[in-house]
């Protein structure tokens, strides 16, 4: 779900296409991955080492490390702070 800003809305932006555990998404420029992700649904951005619980999303800024996920040209990013971009591809930890 996006909720659009009353005056603003979203028309400025434009839609960028990136890939999570080899689904394709589609986000809006200027999305965090963890934003882009949860508006489309997915929570879940990996499993705990220790019990396998399901991860995602915690502080939103970068302090926690909870949101840790692969890109696959730089290695780890945190979710909450690295912004998508076209084409790039994301993975969880244990993918
Ligand atoms: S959610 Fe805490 S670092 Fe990303």
């Amino acid at each position: 779900m996006r909720i659009d800003h009353p005056l603003f809305g979203n028309k400025s932006r434009k839609t960028v296409s990136f890939s999570f555990n080899n689904e394709i998404y589609k986000g809006m420029k200027g999305d965090t991955i963890g934003v882009a992700l949860w508006a489309n649904g997915v929570k879940t951005l990996r499993h705990s080492e220790k019990n396998n619980e399901p991860r995602g999303m915690y502080c939103g800024i970068g302090q926690c490390y909870e949101c840790r996920i692969y890109r696959s040209d730089i290695g780890l990013v945190k979710a909450c702070t690295t912004l998508i971009k076209e084409g790039e591809k994301y993975y969880s930890l244990e993918e």
